[in-house]
């Protein structure tokens, strides 16, 4: 069989989708500008799918600073990877504001969320090591586990119990070390992960802790440090990583801890190893939004307050959005069948609102997902005009929102 045939079938991961493609559902087409209102198909929509949780995405100033930085240092410099000619003062300095700001000895810059998570998780361990790590686990950590040496069990998501005895299965007979994986903030269904326990259990069974929190990072806690010091646990994360394309709606990633393992990290984390290093123009962009991430209160509660307002509204309407600690508002719809869910998308976006939706087998069958982010950029009226796009489409479609599917 020749080697493309395959490309002519709708298999491979996402085969159900490549083979609907239709810019709509799949790759849907927005004018690139991220704000709370955006282009489709033509309309001005209100946009309910981007991770601007702070609102930084529009901001002047730090558009101005990367207009500056373009100026004068171009679109690529430093050209070349950290170890070679891809060190500037710049990144140096970065570096150890955002260690100070996640109170870690050091911490490293990668290009993207995902090369920092694969690069970390991959960089900390060898053939004599376990990774446990919980099954809702983002892609990047799934492939960052995959692609390293290291044995791998995986534990049901937030199951205190089920880690613990994976736990103690790999101490039996242990021969390396052990490396506990999670998120911070569950960025599909929006619920937190179980930190303080797991915290607990870590240290229990002298494991280490690895915590994505790419949804966590600006957005959890008084600051913005994150999800772990929210539940007052950061102290305990023996690598804490967050990623620049939320919150700080710019791009790369950051690693933190002890200085001797980010050193190591440095020199063994492939993706940055042998990838040129993050352009001056994010770096001199980052050093300002976390300043603002850090101290500017004021966005800070608008977020938590869009958040509750389209939370609560929601569930007065009679929607299932959860309990989650999180600003992500997940609303989860009976559907009855696929085509139910699509039409439920298509009549929510036809009255001015951009919503994805996610359907089995990332929620149980007979149930559409819909994501909503509020952000702090939201206005009341845009919140409001959500939900009476909400309240319609729930009576013009008769959903009848009492009726989940038996196990779910
Ligand atoms: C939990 C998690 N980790 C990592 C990533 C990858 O980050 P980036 O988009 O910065 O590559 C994402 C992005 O969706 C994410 O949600």
């Amino acid at each position: 069989m020749d080697l493309f045939q395959k490309c002519d079938t709708d298999g491979g991961y996402f085969g159900m989708f490549r083979a609907r493609d239709d810019y709509y559902f799949t790759r849907p087409i927005l004018n690139p500008i991220p704000d709370t209102q955006m282009e489709f198909q033509g309309k001005k929509v209100i946009q309910w799918s981007i991770n601007n949780y702070m609102g930084l995405a529009q901001n002047e100033e730090l558009k101005a600073i990367a207009v500056e930085a373009a100026k004068k240092y171009g679109t690529s410099a430093p050209m070349g990877s950290r170890m070679m000619t891809g060190t500037t003062l710049k990144h140096l300095d970065l570096e150890k504001d955002l260690a100070d700001f996640l109170e870690k000895e050091s911490a490293i810059l990668f290009n993207y969320g995902y090369l920092g998570v694969t690069g970390t998780i991959q960089s900390m361990v060898d053939s004599n090591d376990v990774i446990i790590f919980d099954k809702l686990s983002h892609a990047s950590m799934v492939d960052g586990v995959l692609g390293s040496q290291a044995k791998f069990r995986v534990f049901k998501h937030n199951d205190m119990d089920s880690l613990e005895s994976h736990l103690k299965h790999v101490n039996r007979d242990r021969k390396g070390g052990v490396l506990v994986v999670t998120e911070g903030v569950y960025g599909m269904q929006g619920d937190l992960a179980d930190l303080p326990n797991i915290c607990a259990l870590k240290d229990k069974y002298d494991a280490r802790l690895y915590i994505d929190d790419a949804h966590g990072f600006g957005v959890m806690g008084e600051t913005g440090q994150g999800t772990a010091s929210y539940f007052g646990v950061h102290d305990k994360v023996d690598i804490y990583f967050g990623t620049f394309a939320k919150a700080f709606a710019a791009i790369g990633g950051v690693s933190a801890s002890n200085k001797k393992v980010v050193d190591w990290i440095h020199y063994n984390a492939r993706t940055q190893v042998f990838a040129k290093s993050l352009p001056l123009i994010f770096v001199e962009v980052l050093k300002r939004s976390l300043e603002i991430i850090r101290t500017d209160k004021e966005s800070r509660n608008r977020m938590w307050e869009n958040a509750k307002k389209l939370k609560t509204g929601l569930r007065n309407l009679g929607y299932n959005v959860g309990e989650v600690q999180s600003p992500i508002t997940p609303v989860y719809v009976p559907m009855g069948d696929m085509e139910m869910g699509m039409k439920i998308v298509q009549s929510i976006r036809n009255l001015g609102i951009f919503i994805t939706g996610v359907m089995y087998p990332v929620v149980p069958k007979g149930i559409i997902l819909f994501r909503l982010i509020p952000t702090a950029a939201h206005t009341d009226e845009e919140i409001q005009m959500t939900l009476d796009a909400f309240k319609k489409v729930r009576d013009d479609l008769g959903l009848k929102l009492d009726q989940m599917p038996s196990g779910t």
